[in-house]
């Protein structure tokens, strides 16, 4: 049997934000990102009848390419990519009238000029009442240029306009650092107001991720445990297999710490961490998340080493099959000292999470793709079960992001026989059994918001800001102290020996997934 599940705080916002006409224009439209998620996030909405009835997207890119070709690309692109499958002749039919294509560098004002009159056009062809979303899926070099040009061309209006609107989605890296996320941010505030800019982290989207504020606070059986009375530990793990592909140029800039750990990592740390908000609206999630963010320990400057671990692959075998190490792959320095791997133990100093260690870990070419937060409750006091076959292990609930998303919980059981023998058991939850579907993409639900004006799942410029605060010291000091023992682990394991040593040290370890 199937159910349908309602999301409430999907419910609360649609109760009275839906998404509206609009134009959305991809900048930067032959990159992956718009083959991969973006084209294929459109269809999908369009298909459940989400997008607007007034609706067009235009991709803006340098590559010289007409209409057709475009469509017949992203047509390619839903086929490969799209989540249903296969591909609706009719919707597509009707779905590929709405895509269009503009050739223009990033810098030249014709191309904006163009894009202006093209934009008005469509508006009157289509009833897209001017409002537009511009999505800029392009290096972060060209954010500042782009949303200037925007302006300059009368591309992007004040928010106070109360006919149309404006919004620009800006990809992460939002800045490298503390001091070129403040750069940036001063830069798009001269022509944007806050509440335009959609910093899009796509972790956000995931429905399990959703979920987790349902979880905590729609469930007093555990609310009332998720504090440093009852848990011992909580630990976070992004655990990929792939390793950076075809990326090395941007690796070789980026490093773990940035790519996955400042934006992916430190948001689900805020949403598994942070108090009860006074209601569902956007600002008072973002007011919880943020006082989280301003309460973790900063890490002792003369201590990283032992608060963090850093770690790059070297070849090894992923499902028995022999890959290259990180300095071999393509377009990366072969005495690179970039990090493929980054553990962190963090602590918030508040009254609810006082002394629990938060481990977080990220890794590419590790045994399993795996996205899951287990929180490990404390060990019952050892008068009772506590040797040979009546030692019971603590009590662990895992939500588990990606794949095979869900939240199982162990407990300990008594084993059915004459003797006593306590095994653990778990009690397990599977979205996809349960619910008998996929649920949407991530980038299916954060474009949908953003076209209804809701950025509730979206990084607020405080939030980032303060986890690259807590972050850039750590990047800092690895940059001027490479670790010569790189590469510290194989391919197919599960990252560096000394990321078990820093909770073996405390009695801890990292759950085996
Ligand atoms: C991206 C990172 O933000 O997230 C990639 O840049 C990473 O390096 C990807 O592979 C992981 O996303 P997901 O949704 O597959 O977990």
């Amino acid at each position: 049997m199937t159910t349908t599940f309602i999301n409430p705080l999907t419910e609360a916002n649609r109760s009275y934000k839906i998404a509206e006409s609009c134009i959305l224009v991809i900048f930067g439209a032959t990159g992956d990102l718009t083959a991969r998620k973006l084209v294929p996030a459109l269809y999908n909405l369009a298909k459940d009848g989400q997008l607007p009835g007034h609706f067009a997207c235009v991709g803006f890119a340098r590559r010289p390419k007409s209409n057709d070709e475009f469509r017949k690309e992203m047509e390619d692109a839903i086929t490969r990519f799209s989540r249903s499958k296969p591909i609706d002749q009719q919707l597509w039919k009707n779905f590929r009238e709405k895509l269009f294509y503009l050739q223009s560098d990033f810098d030249e004002d014709a191309g904006y000029d163009e894009l202006n009159k093209f934009l008005s056009k469509l508006d009157k062809q289509l009833g897209t009442k001017g409002n537009r979303v511009f999505y800029l899926s392009v290096q972060p070099s060209f954010f500042p240029t782009i949303v200037e040009k925007l302006s300059q061309h009368h591309l992007i209006y004040p928010p106070e306009m109360e006919k149309k609107w404006s919004r620009v989605i800006i990809e992460k890296p939002f800045g490298e650092d503390t001091q070129s996320a403040v750069k940036l941010q001063r830069e798009l505030t001269q022509y944007l107001d806050e509440e335009q800019i959609y910093r899009i982290d796509h972790y956000l989207g995931k429905e399990t991720v959703q979920n987790l504020l349902v979880f905590r606070f729609g469930n007093s059986i555990f609310e009332s445990i998720w504090n440093n009375r009852y848990i011992d530990n909580v630990q976070i793990t992004v655990a990929e297999e792939i390793g950076i592909g075809t990326r090395g140029r941007f690796w070789e800039e980026a490093g773990m710490l940035r790519d996955i750990v400042q934006n992916h990592v430190m948001q689900l740390l805020s949403l598994v961490a942070m108090e009860p908000p006074t209601s569902l609206h956007a600002s008072s999630i973002h007011d919880e998340k943020v006082k989280v963010l301003e309460s973790i320990r900063p890490i002792p400057e003369n201590r990283i080493d032992e608060f963090t671990i850093r770690g790059q692959y070297g070849p090894g075998y992923i499902d028995g099959e022999l890959v290259k190490g990180y300095r071999q792959e393509d377009n990366v320095n072969p005495q690179s000292m970039i990090e493929t791997y980054a553990a962190l133990q963090l602590y918030i100093d508040n009254w609810r999470w006082t002394d629990v260690p938060f481990f977080l870990r990220a890794g590419k070419r590790l045994p399993k793709r795996a996205t899951e937060i287990a929180i490990s409750f404390k060990k019952v006091p050892g008068c009772l079960f506590q040797s040979g076959p009546l030692a019971v292990d603590s009590n662990n609930l895992v939500i588990r992001i990606q794949p095979d998303e869900g939240i199982s919980f162990k407990i300990n059981c008594k084993v059915p026989a004459l003797n006593n023998v306590i095994q653990p058991v778990k009690m397990d939850f599977r979205y996809g059994s349960y619910f008998g579907s996929a649920p949407p993409e991530a980038y299916e639900r954060l474009i949908c918001d953003c076209m209804a004006g809701d950025n509730t799942l979206f990084a607020r410029d405080d939030e980032v800001l303060m986890s690259w605060k807590l972050l850039t010291p750590v990047l800092e000091y690895w940059k001027a102290h490479p670790d010569f023992h790189f590469p510290n682990y194989a391919s197919g394991t599960w990252g560096p020996e000394s990321a078990e040593e820093m909770l073996k040290k405390q009695g801890r370890h990292w759950r085996i997934i």
